[in-house]
């Protein structure tokens, strides 16, 4: 492909830019320790949005890619380009027992007649519990692991060889972690899992089977506030880990394969789906990567649907974010605003969808924004609601989705009443049920 579709990358806040076929380029070139508050975001080119009839979105929509546009941009040919995706998959599905494929995305009938909708509308539920390690979180880490072996394939990395490699680094104990373990696993690459002491057990047994190395890490009293596992996780980058996360700011890279998820949304709904397009896209929110990139994969098609980013009660940074920027000049600028609006939730309370306790939403700008220009909102569901739309989400559909995986459900619930029974509405399943939750 001739045009390129992604530019590069400029910063929401401070607006340095970073040319696309710059490699490594994690974090806005103006970030500090002392100032995290920067984020690159891809300034993308709103195409019309063909994806290839490939099972594999990494090859369908591979020309709308960041990763591809750095790869062509720093001479690899489209042949090795896509030769590159194949061959990664490959080993992935070694170790995974599947490749990335592009997920189901279906009316459930029977949830759509559970809550109230008329056939003209109803619930559309994206099955991603069968994506590469469970959930979607392995399509945002895909991008960072392509830049990185595309850097090294072409010589632009610093290490001599494979064993001068740094290691990879992540900051989780959930479906993020098992994503970062079973890529780094295919590609035999090293990786340093940073998580809290009481982390689960099973997850940590299923890290350590994929021969992640797990950095147990306990607060130490010179620690600042903060969760201990990112303050561990940033000390390994700063000595030379490659961050292998999916937070915007710590690694703007996994915000490019996010979007392969809203690609494939956006696409069938177009293609596949007779009648008017989706109305309203509920997705739950910890790190705010997941929404942020769904939407601007959707916004790329050109038809948008209200956002609504969805967290619990336990935990609400977004929602008080989005009520502060409104005050503060209006979503669309908040960027300019983020210490006013955005800082970590102070009483993280429990709640059965553990994974979106982020206390800070980490990427929330691109949250904001687009729940502010597309008529969207946040939405803070009980914990009875939570439970509730994991019982009703599995019994219905029989996807065996985690409570956290289900969440996007309980905003939907909890919005019920605001929603005409003829829309269209649509939630993604992701995050399979493991034996301990
Ligand atoms: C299944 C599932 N859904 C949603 C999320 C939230 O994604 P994000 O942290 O990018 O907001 C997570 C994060 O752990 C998750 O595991
Ligand atoms: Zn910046």
């Amino acid at each position: 492909m001739d045009i390129p579709l992604a530019a590069g990358w400029t910063c929401a806040v401070c607006g340095a830019r970073v040319d696309i076929a710059k490699p490594f380029s994690w974090r806005c070139p103006k970030a500090t320790e002392a100032d995290r508050h920067h984020a690159l975001q891809l300034v993308q080119a709103i195409a019309p949005l063909r994806g290839g009839d490939d099972p594999n979105p990494f090859v369908a929509f591979r020309p709308y890619l960041a990763w591809d546009n750095f790869a062509a941009a720093n001479g690899m040919t489209e042949m090795a380009r896509t030769a590159l995706v194949r061959q990664v998959d490959t080993d992935v599905a070694i170790v995974a027992g599947v490749g990335f494929h592009v997920t189901p995305f279906d009316r459930s009938d029977a949830l759509s007649d559970a809550l109230g909708f008329s056939a003209d509308g109803g619930v559309w539920i994206k099955d991603e519990t069968g994506q590469v390690a469970g959930s979607h979180k392995a399509r945002h880490l895909f991008t960072i692991l392509l830049h990185l072996l595309t850097a090294e394939s072409i010589g632009l990395a610093p290490w001599a060889d494979d064993a001068d490699r740094p290691p990879l680094a992540i900051a989780s104990c959930g479906n993020a972690a098992y994503a970062a373990a079973t890529l780094a696993a295919a590609v035999r690459w090293r990786l340093r899992v940073f998580v809290p002491p009481n982390a689960d057990p099973v997850v940590l047994a299923g890290l350590r089977e994929l021969r992640a190395e797990v950095v147990e890490c306990p607060r130490r009293p010179s620690d600042p506030a903060g969760d201990p596992c990112t303050h561990r996780f940033r000390e390994a980058v700063a000595e030379g880990a490659i961050p292998f996360t999916v937070q915007g700011p710590e690694n703007a890279w996994c915000l490019d394969g996010g979007r392969t998820i809203g690609w494939e949304m956006a696409r069938h709904f177009e293609e596949r789906v007779p009648g008017p397009p989706l109305d309203r896209l509920f997705i739950q929110v910890g790190a705010g990567t997941f929404a942020a990139c769904t939407i601007a994969g959707f916004r790329m098609s050109g038809v948008m649907p209200r956002l609504h980013a969805v967290q619990t009660n336990s935990c609400a940074p977004l929602a008080r974010a989005w009520d502060l920027a409104r005050q503060l000049g209006g979503p669309v600028s908040a960027a300019t605003h983020w210490s006013e609006c955005m800082w970590p939730w102070e009483h993280v309370g429990e709640s059965a969808a553990d994974g979106i306790l982020d206390d800070e939403t980490y990427d929330w700008i691109p949250v904001v924004r687009a729940m502010g220009d597309g008529n969207g909102s946040p939405i803070v569901a009980s914990e009875a609601q939570v439970l509730h739309a994991n019982e009703l989400g599995r019994s219905t559909t029989g996807i065996d989705a985690s409570y956290t995986g289900t969440a996007g459900l309980a905003g939907l619930i909890a919005a019920r009443d605001d929603i005409g029974p003829s829309e269209r509405v649509a939630v993604v399943f992701s995050g399979v049920r493991r034996s301990s939750q």
